[in-house]
């Protein structure tokens, strides 16, 4: 077990964990946020992704001694009120069925949008593309992100 300092939505934490735990469990487990997901545990579904240092990462497979300094933000972080522009966008075309997948959809598409605010079809299904969502909600992600962007 070992000591880490982190920045979680913008308040210092202190966890007391095994430096290999996936940030995904100190998350979850030590912080009680509970809205990052575990679904595959091997980076293959995107449901875990949160940011670091403003860039979506899958919380499964980033071992919280490779956390550092770096700020981390999870979609409770994201906005305060549950109205960041892309939420926003999701909520006004209904995105989610049974909404698991839907935090780490999120998070990814506000990782994209901040890096490209105006992305194409095709950049927006090739940064969406390791995001699984069981119940193929996939079209209204689409639409969403294209609502939210600048295009
Ligand atoms: S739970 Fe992390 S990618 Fe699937
Ligand atoms: S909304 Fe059900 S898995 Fe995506």
């Amino acid at each position: 077990m070992a000591k880490f300092n982190l920045k979680v939505n913008g308040q210092e934490k202190q966890v007391d964990v095994d430096p290999s735990t996936p940030m995904l469990w100190v998350l979850r487990d030590h912080l009680q946020l509970t809205g990052t997901k575990f679904g595959c545990g091997i980076a293959q579904c995107g449901a875990c992704t949160v940011h670091l240092d403003g860039v979506a990462v899958r919380s499964c497979q980033l071992p919280v001694s490779a956390v550092a300094d770096k700020p981390i933000t999870t979609i409770e972080g994201l906005s305060e009120n549950g109205d960041h522009p892309v939420q926003k966008a999701w909520l006004e075309i209904d995105v989610p069925q049974c909404g698991y997948c839907q935090a780490g959809q999120i998070m990814n598409a506000v990782s994209l949008l901040k890096q490209n605010p105006s992305p194409t079809d095709d950049q927006i299904e090739a940064a969406m593309a390791g995001n699984i969502c069981r119940c193929g909600t996939y079209v209204r992600i689409k639409q969403a992100i294209k609502n939210a962007s600048n295009a």
